[in-house]
């Protein structure tokens, strides 16, 4: 029997642990810490997914065979390296590997060595304030600012007036509005195109193409408002085709992969090409360590075989068993359901009332939820997020719909228009 410990506590982790629950290999899950919905595949353990000590101990005394790590924060704090030294086959990459998502000077650096597309840019640090403002002087409007390091999403800031800019960059490396993560700025130029994310495993010698997606960032229709963790997602994206696959393949892909082996470090774990589409020139905007939230609730559902089998070869270098992945040709969408008030201040601790029959082929998955009292309550600012599948994108995002119109909560809020541009 194999013994897994998966980290997090998101939508994104909730899918992966149901997906693992599908799975013919005789296994025990343990979910750290977990949600009010992953207890339905798994035991959850109150342990922080930063609690680096704490996750070590547990490992050791439950006999772990596998560690599979959701979030980025443990990957870049070298959570990987820790566990791989006493012996822990782990799912998700070493410190050196994260730091594709841990540094955005670092990703830019690697990228330019090994001529992988991306927007031209220079990275500055407190004591280079002002040559950092002479570069912005020297750009065009809208200006793009990134701290260096981790953020929470919240460190990039585009502006068009170069007042703000400048302001920005005060804020980051002066008045060290991210702490350490801003010890650095990247000042980037601006791309206008059409996002998507693109996702791979690899074991660091291989590699295998996920289904890829297209999240849905702004909390407001028309894709407005401020920026969220994510409100929806798509997959597959309608205008991934098969030239420019070939074109993320051999442009950024594998120089991708060919890098890291240069650099000799033995990634293992997934990668997440957040790409921009500027004409027919593809571009990445960033990378992550990780699978993405909410696109992991569209991309999961879609692979067809065994996630855990898919994870222990990651873990264990032996992907090449894996390959390909096959994946539905059914198409996915799924619909965050988040707090009043999010991603500003909101309020926790609504009972969530979720009727037993939904339509079939839809999942109900948990983020920001917790159990009380045998009750379901909310507990985040994305609370769930509601996955379907069908032959057709149109009628996933309306089943998609139809069952959220049977799920309440006090304050629930959703887009009522993810996948618009691709129904018309
Ligand atoms: P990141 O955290 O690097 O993914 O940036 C967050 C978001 O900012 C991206 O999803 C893009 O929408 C936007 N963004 C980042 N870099 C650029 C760029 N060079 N040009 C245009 N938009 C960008
Ligand atoms: N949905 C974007 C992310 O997971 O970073």
């Amino acid at each position: 029997m194999k013994k897994i410990l998966l980290l997090g506590s998101g939508g994104r982790e909730y899918t992966m642990a149901w997906k693992i629950s599908q799975s013919p290999i005789t296994h025990q899950l343990f979910i750290a810490p977990g949600n009010g919905g992953t207890d339905t595949f798994g035991r959850n353990v109150p342990i922080d997914i930063n609690d680096i000590e704490g996750i070590k101990h547990f490992v050791e005394s439950e006999q772990i065979d596998l560690v599979i790590v959701g979030p980025e924060e443990p990957l870049v704090n070298g959570l990987a390296d820790l566990l791989e030294e006493i012996g822990i086959a782990v799912c998700g990459p070493c410190k050196a590997g994260a730091m594709l998502e841990g540094s955005k000077a670092f990703a830019k650096e690697f990228m330019m060595e090994f001529g992988i597309p991306t927007a031209s840019y220079r990275s500055f640090d407190s004591s280079e304030i002002n040559e950092a403002k002479k570069y912005l002087h020297s750009l065009k409007a809208p200006y793009v600012i990134k701290a260096d390091g981790l953020a929470a999403g919240k460190g990039v800031i585009i502006s068009e007036k170069l007042d703000e800019a400048e302001e920005a960059l005060n804020s980051i490396l002066i008045n060290k509005k991210f702490g350490k993560s801003g010890s650095k700025v990247v000042i980037e130029e601006y791309l206008k195109g059409i996002e998507f994310s693109v996702f791979i495993a690899t074991d660091g010698m291989h590699y295998a193409l996920l289904p890829e997606a297209k999240d849905y960032k702004r909390i407001n229709e028309g894709d407005t408002g401020l920026n969220t963790g994510g409100m929806g997602a798509v997959s597959p994206v309608p205008f991934f085709s098969d030239e420019l696959k070939s074109k993320v393949i051999h442009q950024i892909i594998e120089p991708t992969l060919d890098g890291l082996k240069k650099r000799g470090i033995s990634y293992r774990g997934f990668i997440f090409f957040g790409l921009i589409l500027v004409d027919d020139q593809v571009y990445v905007i960033e990378y992550n360590c990780r699978l993405g939230d909410p696109e992991t609730e569209v991309i999961l559902p879609r692979i067809e075989g065994d996630f855990l089998a898919l994870c222990l070869s990651v873990a264990e270098g032996k992907l090449s068993e894996m390959i390909p992945v096959n994946v539905t040709p059914q198409a996915a969408s799924t619909v965050m359901l988040v707090s009043g008030g999010y991603p500003e201040a909101y309020k926790k601790g609504f009972e969530i009332h979720i009727p037993e029959a939904l339509p079939e082929h839809t999942l109900v998955i948990h983020a920001g939820t917790i159990k009380k009292e045998s009750k379901l309550i909310t507990n985040g600012g994305r609370v769930i997020s509601v996955t379907a599948l069908a032959p057709r994108l149109r009628e996933a995002i309306d089943k998609s719909y139809d069952a959220i119109r049977k799920i309440c909560f006090e304050g629930m809020y959703y887009r009522r228009d993810i996948g618009y541009e691709f129904l018309k």
